[in-house]
């Protein structure tokens, strides 16, 4: 359990700019490539990948031959969100679809410091996530490993669900110990919850449902570009 002590005070986002992260899990795919370059006009940042087992989580998504074909159709970094048991077993295929970030949730892993170097063995970015009711300690000794730390804000599985606000003393509490560590939110991120999200100091935010959901994708990432600054 985080502190129970531990209050709410001002903590300064050390990173140098913020980082918007559109998750394809809610977007149409029968018209992904047109709605993916709309984020990119929009001013996206990375293109997030929510790669789902149905065992891990409630819920099937896609697997690396999606991610290979989304790598030919933007620029963008890929950020690949593993919500899959035993997530050893398919890391090699979403490095070689050309994925950046690979993370990984310490729930499905024995071996999570094994895991996390062998990601960096492959070329790619190693990222640890952990569901709202895991422990804090669960990561905290891989936290100087880690190229990324993805905080879940919703229990993971399905777009569309609000933001749970407990998650957000982890992160509060994450960036006091770690001021340049990469933090990212996952779940439940709106213009509303954003803000919030930045105070408690995450710099990486990753939106579904708002922007994919939205009438016009480009002029909705826009609004979230809004809120990178130089801090
Ligand atoms: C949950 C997924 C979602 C998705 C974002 O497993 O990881 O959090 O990325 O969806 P929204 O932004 O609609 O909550
Ligand atoms: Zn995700």
């Amino acid at each position: 359990m985080i502190a129970n002590a531990y209050v709410h005070g001002q903590v300064k986002l050390k990173s140098n700019n913020l980082i918007i992260a559109p998750s394809v899990l809610n977007a149409n795919f029968l018209h992904l490539e047109t709605d993916i370059k709309a984020t990119e006009r929009g001013g996206a940042d990375w293109i997030h990948l929510d790669i789902m087992d149905g065992n891990f989580v409630p819920n099937i998504s896609f697997g690396s031959g999606i991610a290979g074909q989304i790598r030919k159709c933007t620029k963008l970094p890929l950020d690949c969100h593993l919500m899959i048991e035993q997530p050893e077993l398919h890391i090699e295929s979403f490095a070689k679809a050309g994925v950046k970030y690979i993370t990984v949730h310490a729930e499905t892993t024995k071996h999570l410091d094994r895991l996390l170097n062998r990601i960096k063995e492959l070329g790619c970015r190693a990222g640890v996530s952990i569901n709202p009711a895991t422990p804090f300690e669960a990561i905290t000794e891989v936290l100087d490993l880690a190229d990324l730390v993805l905080i879940m804000s919703v229990n993971p599985g399905f777009g569309g669900q609000s933001l749970i606000p407990y998650c957000l003393d982890k992160i509060h509490y994450l960036r006091s110990i770690k001021p340049n560590l990469q933090i990212e939110i996952d779940g439940g991120v709106n213009l509303n919850t954003l803000p919030l999200a930045k105070k408690a100091g995450a710099n990486i935010f990753v939106v579904g449902s708002a922007i994919f959901g939205a009438k016009n994708i480009e002029e909705e990432t826009k609004k979230f570009s809004k809120f990178k600054v130089i801090c």
